[in-house]
């Protein structure tokens, strides 16, 4: 593992949020933009990646931002990645953790310990289409909508309550990538609302559910 640049101080107003990332990065960067705007309720403290190949890493340096690289063959499991993993969490004091595109299920023990606080954006209308390969397989079953979900990491995978969802018109000539492109800009907008709906307090994880403080929930809730 290595960890660059200094994290910076907590400070007590915002939520600090660490990005999990394995590639390009692009949904990272749209909650880096959020976190940016002024009376956002979160402050991004750290990328971690778990591949040193990550193009997000380099984004992430760009924006001065401290990044940490933990992976997976570098440990003699799971368990002692995550625990790696959970450690730089900790040093950089961070309150939730946002999955964007980290392509690797993570351990029970790690889902478990940020419950609550650990958040991923999936390109499928959850339940509909857990794993990979979402938008060819919406295709092929014919769907008219399809789009992207925010929701609580529970130990199933693309199984825990959804925060946020976004909901575009599948149009006849579409194909896996058309689709994937106009998914992604919903993505991007679908990303930073659901992480501010969660910092401020609005939505909570209890009993295996999404709960809402405020009534009534946001219109991008499911
Ligand atoms: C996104 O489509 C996300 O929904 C999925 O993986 C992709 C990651 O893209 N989990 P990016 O790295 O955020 O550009």
């Amino acid at each position: 593992m290595s960890v660059m640049a200094a994290p910076k101080e907590k400070t007590e107003e915002k939520k600090r949020v660490a990005i999990l990332i394995s590639g390009r990065g692009s949904n990272m960067s749209a909650l880096i933009r959020a976190a940016k705007q002024p009376g956002f309720p979160a402050e991004i403290a750290g990328i971690i990646s778990n591949k040193a190949s990550a193009a997000g890493l380099e984004i992430a340096q760009n924006e001065n931002l401290p990044t940490a690289i933990h992976q997976l063959k570098n440990f003699a499991g799971k368990d002692a990645c995550d625990a790696a993993i959970t450690k730089t969490l900790l040093e950089w004091q961070v309150d939730i953790v946002c999955l964007a595109g980290f392509m690797r299920i993570l351990s029970a023990r790690f889902t478990r310990h940020w419950q609550g606080k650990l958040i991923n954006i999936h390109p499928s209308l959850l339940p509909k289409f857990k794993g990979l390969d979402t938008h060819q397989r919406a295709l092929e079953a014919g769907e008219s909508k399809h789009g992207c979900s925010v929701h609580f990491v529970v130990p199933e995978l693309d199984a825990g309550p959804v925060i946020a969802r976004s909901v575009i018109d599948v149009l006849p000539d579409d194909t896996p990538d058309t689709l994937a492109a106009r998914i992604l800009v919903e993505e991007h907008k679908t990303y930073p609302k659901a992480l501010e709906q969660l910092a401020l307090g609005h939505v909570r994880l209890e009993a295996g559910k999404a709960i809402w403080s405020q009534n009534p929930a946001p219109a991008s809730a499911p």
